[in-house]
């Protein structure tokens, strides 16, 4: 074994040795002087040259950097560098005309003018304190999309059942997602001739999720229910880290939706409060989301989120013996556990200051790829926009009444 370790070695040796390229011109090539004059009409001449022969390796920029070129050892040399450049024309020269492995040798092509020309054209690579400034801030770059995906993906998806997490969706393309439920069913005779509910009315929102950065995403979304659209905006403040530096993630999220049902209609003896005439305004119609969201991945396969939530509706019935408070709070707290490579199965409960409502979904998602995502819920509210999830009265698991539904999400 030792022995395949010490072969191996001096294999591995022997390549990078190889590999480094120490590619040095003769001495007497070093004072060649350059005899051609460095004038605007040489670096024309030579870049028209170095545009037809030698960028396809060493790049338009000169920093040897084309991709498809980056697997040749040693690699096309990058001309931005002071190595490079602090090398004598007569140097530069020699290298051309006599070529070097992969680098093919010019004396045959090209004649020593035009590869004074070309060289005076290289000179105009110089590493400028410019492109020293942009090479630091793509370095800068890189390290930072490094640092993203030391981050953790505690909720891969932007939607987990009704709850929105703190996921960011890829700056890329556009999502797509559908939130189906179905009517109320029960373990009983219906079940079947109900067809477990699905024969039922139903509820569907349809939404696109728009990504701006790595940070932040919009969605527009039109609800059955009510007939609301809706808009809406999430920002990532802090996303949680690998290293535990960042503990959690905390996203924000505002959504305003308009239901534009001509119901519900009222008497025409309908009053304000105060005692007005009742006038249905536009403005009456709107309802606000406001989420600060915090999510936190505890093992390989556990996240956990907490939300503090307000809603609020523009227009909120009453009557003498029980008026209802136009805003809700309500701190949804959301789970989602990994059970393999491609399923999980999350737990919602939103309890909340609405006297009726206590939301409980269970679902059980299967998610073929980072990109795509189905999930068969079990919920006991058929409303979607937690808008209106906190707004109306939930069904009672006690009675033996449950609802189904599922939610696809798409990324494209
Ligand atoms: C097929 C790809 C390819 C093309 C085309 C090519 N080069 Fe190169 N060049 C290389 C590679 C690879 C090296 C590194 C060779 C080594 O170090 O062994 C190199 C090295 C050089 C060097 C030596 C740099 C140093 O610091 O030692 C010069 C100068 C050079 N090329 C100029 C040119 C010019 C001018 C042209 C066009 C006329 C050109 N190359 C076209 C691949 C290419």
């Amino acid at each position: 074994m030792k022995k395949y370790l010490l072969v191996l070695n001096f294999v591995l040796i022997v390549f990078y040795v190889k590999g480094q390229s120490n590619w040095v011109a003769p001495e007497e090539a070093k004072t060649k002087i350059n005899p051609i004059h460095a004038d605007e009409n040489s670096i024309k001449k030579g870049e028209k040259i170095y545009k037809t022969l030698c960028s396809s390796c060493h790049g338009a920029t000169g920093k040897g950097d084309v991709p498809a070129m980056q697997a040749l050892n040693p690699k096309p040399t990058n001309f931005t560098t002071e190595k490079f450049q602090k090398q004598t024309d007569g140097e530069i020269f020699w290298k051309i005309s006599e070529g070097h492995g992969i680098m093919a040798s010019y004396k045959n092509t090209l004649s020593e003018e035009e590869i004074w020309d070309v060289i005076t054209y290289l000179r105009t690579f110089k590493t400028s304190s410019e492109s020293a400034e942009k090479d630091a801030k793509r370095e800068k770059e890189t390290s930072k999309k490094k640092a993203v995906k030391k981050t953790i993906e505690d909720f891969p998806f932007t939607v987990l059942i009704n709850a929105k997490t703190t996921h960011i969706m890829e700056p890329k393309g556009f999502g797509l997602v559908i939130q189906h439920r179905f009517g109320i069913t029960k373990f009983d005779e219906t079940f079947v001739t109900n067809f477990m509910g699905l024969d039922l009315g139903a509820n569907v929102r349809f939404a696109f999720e728009i990504p701006v950065n790595d940070k932040m995403q919009f969605e527009i979304g039109r609800t059955r229910y009510g007939k609301f659209y809706d808009i809406g905006g999430k920002y990532l403040i802090f996303k949680q880290t690998k290293d535990n530096t960042t503990p959690l993630s905390i996203a924000f999220s505002e959504n305003i939706s308009i239901t534009t049902e001509k119901t519900p209609t009222f008497s025409e003896y309908a009053t304000f409060e105060n005692g007005s005439k009742f006038e249905y305004l536009w403005y009456h119609r709107l309802y606000f989301d406001s989420q600060i969201i915090l999510s936190k991945n505890f093992t390989k396969s556990f996240s956990a989120q907490i939300t503090g939530e307000f809603v609020w509706r523009n227009l909120t019935p009453y009557s003498d013996d029980d008026t209802e408070q136009p805003y809700v709070i309500a701190i949804p707290v959301s789970m989602r556990l990994k059970l393999g490579l491609i399923s999980a199965i999350s737990l919602e409960v939103m309890p909340n200051t609405h006297k009726e409502t206590l939301p409980i979904s269970i679902a059980y998602e299967v998610a073929s790829s980072g990109n795509h995502v189905f999930q068969v819920v079990i919920t006991n509210t058929d409303k979607i926009l937690t808008q209106n999830i906190f707004t109306r009265p939930t069904i009672d698991y006690l009675d033996g009444e449950f609802m189904l539904g599922f939610n696809l999400i798409r990324y494209f």
